[in-house]
């Protein structure tokens, strides 16, 4: 089988390698694996900026979705044939909150024709989707519905969406089936537009209006309920503008930078609730399952590449040239 590992942090850290098919050990389950989706993470993880500790070589990727081939001789919840999905954090649910062993940095990721994984680091795929769709889910859009569960967004509450990355779309996508209404920002007009068409009530290109959060707070009347936060120092001010009196922030990245000034006094007057997000549990995952199933969304992917595209794809992420998700497909 063909998979790609990290072997250093430099540019040109990824190698290909070639190794015999895999079997599963006792507990674990064999995917073969259709699709791959990318996040930002995954260019972190290769420049030694997610974790420099992290042990190499690495198969990367936590995103992907495929048919299973093979369980080991305990494993009763998945037969061969079914159509699964990796789960992010492989020891995060109900009887464990403290997870550890994330997929694609802890452990082997599922940039791979074959992946092992843990039963426990596995799900069923939404049945209406295809491969490339369902990939997209463990990070990305669990990291959404976590963020929008946080907050306990429902019908005509307002959320502030920040650019228009794997993430915002996902969270958009959720949020219209909700019914909650959405802003979302973008340095591209062209992709606020897709964003319309998508279901975004307003859009405000936070290139041309620095002041964003004010016009946020202005076009939702008396400010937001939700920011999905992921620039940090570059967007936190501004967010905290956009926010409603007992409004919440789900922080989950730091796009802009680490390290941000508050305005505690501005927090506090606003009574902002601020939810750390570390993407969420298997049951979270399984709940989202429902919801999209429930609600039959598309995850929206913007470009499928080839496996031997997947290294540039990874260092390119930071150009943020895409809107919503890209997969690699490795069926071929
Ligand atoms: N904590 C968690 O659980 C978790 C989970 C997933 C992701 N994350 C983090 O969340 C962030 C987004 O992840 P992603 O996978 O959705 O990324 P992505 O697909 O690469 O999207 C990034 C988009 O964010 C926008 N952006 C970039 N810099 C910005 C800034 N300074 N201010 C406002 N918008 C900016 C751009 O949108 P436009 O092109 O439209 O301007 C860019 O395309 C990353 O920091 C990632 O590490 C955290």
């Amino acid at each position: 089988m063909k998979l790609i590992e990290l072997h250093n942090f430099d540019d040109d850290g990824f190698q290909q390698a070639e190794r015999g098919t895999p079997t599963p050990c006792i507990g674990e389950v064999v995917i073969k694996v259709h699709a791959a989706s990318l996040n930002f993470r995954d260019f972190m993880i290769a420049k030694g900026l997610y974790n420099p500790n992290i042990e190499l070589p690495l198969v990367p990727l936590s995103d992907g979705a495929g048919e299973v081939v093979a369980v080991g001789n305990d494993v009763t919840e998945f037969s061969v044939g079914d159509r699964v999905t990796s789960v992010f954090w492989q020891d995060w649910n109900a009887n464990n909150k403290n997870r550890m062993i994330s997929t694609g940095s802890d452990a082997a990721g599922v940039l791979s024709e074959f992946a092992v994984l843990p039963k426990e680091a596995v799900l069923p795929m939404p049945d209406y989707m295809s491969y490339q769709e369902a990939s997209t889910i463990p990070c990305a859009a669990v990291t959404a519905w976590a963020c929008i569960k946080a907050a306990n967004i429902g019908s005509g509450d307002s959320v502030l969406l920040l650019g228009t990355g794997g993430v915002s779309i996902h969270a958009l996508q959720i949020l219209k089936a909700l019914q909650a209404n959405v802003i979302i920002t973008s340095s591209s007009n062209e992709k606020l537009q897709r964003a319309i068409e998508l279901g975004a009530d307003q859009t405000i290109n936070y290139n041309e209006n620095p002041e964003w959060g004010n016009e946020a707070f202005a076009l939702s009347n008396g400010g937001v309920d939700l920011v999905i936060e992921i620039g940090g120092e570059s967007t936190f001010p501004q967010t905290l503008n956009a926010l409603k009196i007992g409004g919440h922030i789900s922080v989950i990245g730091a796009l802009g930078g680490f390290n941000v000034q508050l305005n505690l006094l501005e927090m506090v007057f606003k009574n902002v609730n601020v939810h750390g997000i570390t993407v969420g549990s298997r049951e979270d995952h399984m709940e989202l399952n429902q919801f999209l199933e429930q609600h039959e969304i598309h995850p929206i992917i913007d470009k499928t590449v080839s496996m031997d595209q997947a290294i540039n794809e990874i260092y390119s992420m930071p150009s943020g040239a895409h809107l919503g998700k890209i997969v690699i497909d490795i069926s071929n």
